[in-house]
């Protein structure tokens, strides 16, 4: 989604910028005009802007945009009326000599509601340009009225949201110079995280009006019907489009068959996107290729390419994507074989390229985006020396580092290594690119220290999974645009010193985990008051002392991972009012004294996950807190998915039934406390519960006869506690094995070798026994708890209320998130170059 809207970013300033098919020149300063418009034409255009409404959300956050755009909301028709000529209005053409209303540009609108098929729209029959681009109307089918605007040249209905049909009267648009149908939204969507313009459904075309496009439209230039599903359509259908076509993008079509390859020949061919349509197989030729192509995507796809023709023939090529197309071996080098010199866009990763990559690139001065991550790439990065000489002969020089003589590539704004064997040091030139935004390294071999940060313009930082050592340089205190740093595993030590976050204000993430970091000053330290962090992932350090009460400052935390450290405190109650925070973990640290009672009336509103497993908390369990957790108890579909695909992504893996059916509790999770008494038989209410770990704790008793009427109940630990008594058996008891219950001295029956003595029915235990020590969780309340509100809150609720260990997997969500942006970033790159 991300990239997506880096593409929609840049086409719009492409578009409004330079290429001369935007449709519409109006400016709301102009002069009048000589030719007032007709008052028909007027009330049909103000009809049409009162049958939405204009909403600006629809174009979602700015959480991951790239390239950074925000400016692209244009609400046009807020001003309409405000002249009474409405070829003043804004986004309103008309013709000079008559005053018809000539052209609509409408883009990014914010334009939302059903366009019908009898909206006053089509009373605008002299209509040559227009463009609803970027707007929603909310699933309308694309009418077959468009096919009535005879005279229309530019039409643009794309990422707004139509689905259905692309009516065949569209191929009557004999005029049409430009046709963009692509399918899809403008909206950022938190929960598909990535791709497809179609969370929303895509609109489809019949291999017939495909045809009639490609006959019946002699003139057109430009075809873009992106995400539109085409999977009837035969690639065939294309060789009969006009040869002044310039641009042909089909990307995410489920284009399927070969794509012919004489479509490379077309005269005037400057750009084709065929990304994403896997099954779309072909070759490219191997000569005669067209001379102006310049931005080629063919990432995704099982077209087979021939790199080396491809680069020695397309000179002038600017944009080349070529992610994930099976490409391996050690040649890179050979196969780019052109000079390449207009190069600006490169995307190589997912491949399997292997050996060295082949410096010599960076010798490119147009190069923007390099993105050669996720490929077999060894060895270590280049020094470079100098600026005035050219590429150096070292190119082939694969056994020793590189010494490129050159400048550093100016303008490189995204260089992505990640998921390679690079190792070696980081070289300085990295550290001083002057327009990088975006640097992943991570998952490399990288050793050494980080230098101080020259190129002040990042962005996102990813470090993770290195080698890399020494302290956090102070220099990354000063990245004021930095929105995502991460440089966790790795062996960085020293002390993380939060007060000089003041300067961070951009910064949304922080995932500094496993290291070696401590901060025996996390007191002092300050969260600055309006700061933006939405997650701060310090799992796996060294730090100690108590938390920060400036951690209340972080308004928009959502998750807030401080595991597996030395942290010494009570349990921080005070955190109950960030108002966003849905994962809290605070397991393996030194947190002690009892939860307590929640102090607001609504504590941890959004909390899905908590982990407090592995500390010393004592006394009673928190049943207040269990009964007001609201979001655990009211979970909407699309919250879960966001949770369920952002966060819990890994612990799929643990509880896999969990993320299919989320209305119910499946798993619970206590172990490794000091919980005291005997089990709740209040348990066997949970009845779908999948797993239940109470293990290493200090419960007594025997255990509830009734838990064996849970039927779905597929893992059970109850080791390491002091039960007694015979193992319930029936269903599911008789698959357990003796794990589920070892280290507990005073069990018997089966599966346990130890017979019980006397062969009579176990009594169900008394679940209102307390032994009395307010020292431990008291099951008493837990009965309560789980009696009343607990097992309606928590059947209801998403997956764990974990007061235990929920493992490395949950805190991996740092890791996937970080991963899924790693992987829209990469469309991003793409994306950008997409159109
Ligand atoms: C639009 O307005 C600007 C500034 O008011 C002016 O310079 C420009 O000439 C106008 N363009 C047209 C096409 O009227
Ligand atoms: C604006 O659109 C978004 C996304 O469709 C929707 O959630 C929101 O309710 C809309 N706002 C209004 C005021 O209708
Ligand atoms: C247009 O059609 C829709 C649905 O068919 C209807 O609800 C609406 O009232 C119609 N509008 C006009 C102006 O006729
Ligand atoms: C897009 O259209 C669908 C119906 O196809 C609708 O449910 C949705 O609200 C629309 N807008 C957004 C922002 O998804
Ligand atoms: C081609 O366009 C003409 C009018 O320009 C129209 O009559 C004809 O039906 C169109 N053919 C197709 C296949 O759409
Ligand atoms: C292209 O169009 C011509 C007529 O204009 C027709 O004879 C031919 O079959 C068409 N080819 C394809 C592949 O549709
Ligand atoms: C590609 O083909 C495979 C096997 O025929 C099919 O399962 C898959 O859905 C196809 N993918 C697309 C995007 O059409
Ligand atoms: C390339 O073009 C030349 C002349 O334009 C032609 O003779 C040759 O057959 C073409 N080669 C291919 C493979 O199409
Ligand atoms: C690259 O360009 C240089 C001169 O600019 C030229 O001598 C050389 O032959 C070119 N190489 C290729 C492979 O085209
Ligand atoms: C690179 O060139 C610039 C001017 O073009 C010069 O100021 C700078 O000192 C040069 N750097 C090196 C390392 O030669
Ligand atoms: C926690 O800190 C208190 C006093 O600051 C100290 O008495 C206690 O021993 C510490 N606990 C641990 C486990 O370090
Ligand atoms: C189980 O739930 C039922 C109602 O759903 C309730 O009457 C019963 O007391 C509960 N059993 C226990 C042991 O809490």
């Amino acid at each position: 989604m991300v990239w997506w809207f880096s593409w929609l970013c840049l086409l719009f300033f492409l578009f409004t910028s330079k290429l001369n098919c935007s449709l519409s020149s109006s400016n709301s300063s102009s002069p009048p005009s000589r030719h007032v418009c007709n008052s028909d034409e007027s009330s049909a255009l103000l009809q049409f802007k009162n049958s939405f409404q204009v909403n600006h959300s629809i174009y979602g956050g700015s959480e991951f945009v790239y390239p950074k755009k925000t400016d692209f909301f244009s609400p046009r028709t807020d001003s309409w009326a405000k002249y009474e000529d409405c070829c003043r209005w804004s986004g309103v053409t008309c013709e000079r000599v008559t005053g018809h209303v000539s052209g609509l540009n409408l883009r990014f609108s914010g334009l939302q509601g059903i366009l019908h098929s009898n909206s006053s729209l089509f009373s605008l029959g002299r209509l040559k340009m227009l463009d609803l681009s970027f707007n929603d109307f909310m699933g309308s089918a694309i009418s077959s009225k468009f096919g009535g605007f005879v005279s229309m040249t530019h039409l643009r209905l794309d990422y707004s949201n139509f689905t259905g049909k692309i009516p065949s009267k569209i191929s009557q648009l004999s005029k049409l110079v430009s046709l963009k149908l692509s399918s899809g939204l403008a909206s950022y969507e938190l929960s598909s995280g990535l791709v497809s313009y179609g969370p929303h459904e895509k609109t489809t075309i019949d291999p017939l009006t495909m045809k009639g496009i490609a006959q019946n439209l002699t003139s057109l230039r430009v075809l873009a019907l992106n995400s539109v599903d085409m999977s009837s359509v035969v690639p065939e259908s294309f060789l009969n489009l006009s040869s002044s076509l310039t641009s042909l993008l089909l990307f995410d079509c489920n284009l399927r068959g070969k794509f012919p390859g004489t479509l490379f020949h077309l005269p005037n061919l400057e750009k084709l996107y065929l990304y994403g349509n896997t099954n779309l197989t072909g070759y490219t030729p191997k000569s005669n290729w067209s001379s102006p192509l310049n931005y080629l995507g063919l990432s995704e796809t099982k077209i087979s390419i021939d790199l080396h023709f491809l680069t020695s023939s397309l000179k002038s090529l600017r944009a080349l994507y070529i992610r994930e197309c099976n490409f391996a071996g050690s040649r890179l080098h050979l196969e780019l074989s052109g000079n390449l010199t207009q190069l600006m866009w490169l995307d190589l990763s997912h491949n399997s390229f292997g050996g060295q990559i082949p410096w010599s690139l960076l010798n490119l001065e147009h190069l923007h985006h390099l993105d050669l991550s996720s490929n077999m790439f060894v060895g270590e990065l280049p020094e470079i020396h100098g600026n005035s000489t050219k590429a150096s002969s070292t190119l082939h020089d694969s056994s020793k580092k590189q010494l490129i003589g050159g400048s550093i590539p100016m303008g490189l704004t995204v260089l992505s290594l990640y998921n390679n064997s690079l190792s070696g040091t980081i070289p300085s030139w990295v550290y001083s690119l002057p327009s990088l935004e975006i640097l992943w390294l991570d998952n490399n071999e990288f050793t050494g220290n980080i230098n101080d940060f020259q190129s002040l313009s990042l962005w996102y930082l990813d470090l993770s999974n290195n080698k890399l050592h020494g302290m956090i340089p102070s220099s990354i205190y000063g990245l004021v645009k930095l929105e995502d740093l991460k440089i966790s595993s790795n062996n960085l030590s020293g002390v993380v010193k939060f007060e000089k976050f003041q300067n961070l204000q951009s910064l949304t993430s922080l995932d500094l985990s496993y290291n070696h970091l401590m901060d025996s000053s996390m007191i002092p330290s300050t969260f600055p008051k309006g700061n933006i962090l939405r997650n701060l992932d310090l799992h796996g350090n060294q730090l100690e002392g108590t938390l920060p009460q400036s951690l209340v400052n972080c308004r928009k935390m959502e998750v807030l991972d401080l595991g597996d450290n030395k942290l010494n405190d009570t349990f921080p109650n005070w955190l109950e009012s960030l108002p966003e925070l849905q994962v809290l973990i605070l397991r393996s640290n030194r947190l002690y004294g009892p939860i307590g009672s929640p102090k607001t009336r609504f504590p941890f509103q959004k909390l899905r996950i908590i982990d407090l497993s592995f500390n010393q908390f004592g006394g009673p369990l928190p049943t207040m807190y269990f009964q007001k957790l609201v979001a655990m108890k009211d979970v909407q579909d699309d919250e879960l998915k966001y949770m369920g695909e952002s966060y819990y992504q890994d612990t799929v893996t643990v509880i896999p039934a969990v993320i299919g059916e989320l209305k119910s509790l499946k798993g619970l999770n206590f172990s490794s406390n000091k919980l005291k008494g005997p089990i709740p038989s209040a348990f066997c209410n949970l009845t779908n519960l999948e797993w239940l770990d109470i293990s290493s704790n200090m419960l007594s008793g025997e255990i509830p006869t009734q838990l064996a009427d849970l039927t779905s109940l597929a893992k059970l630990n109850l080791s390491g506690n002091q039960l007694v008594g015979p193992i319930p058996s029936g269903n599911q008891f008789d698959t357990f094995e003796n794990d589920s219950y070892s280290g507990n001295w005073g069990l018997c029956g089966y599966p346990l070798s130890k017979t019980c003595i006397n062969d009579e029915a176990p009594q169900p235990p008394l679940f209102d026994k307390q032994d009395g020590d307010m020292n431990g969780f008291d099951w008493k309340i837990v009965w309560m708890g789980y009696g009343c509100g607990m097992v309606i809150g928590l059947s209801v609720g998403y997956i764990v209320l974990s007061i235990g260990k929920v493992d490395r997997e949950v805190r991996i969500m740092g890791r996937k998130i970080r991963s899924r942006m790693a992987k829209r970033a990469k469309k991003t790159s793409v994306g950008t170059r997409k159109w």
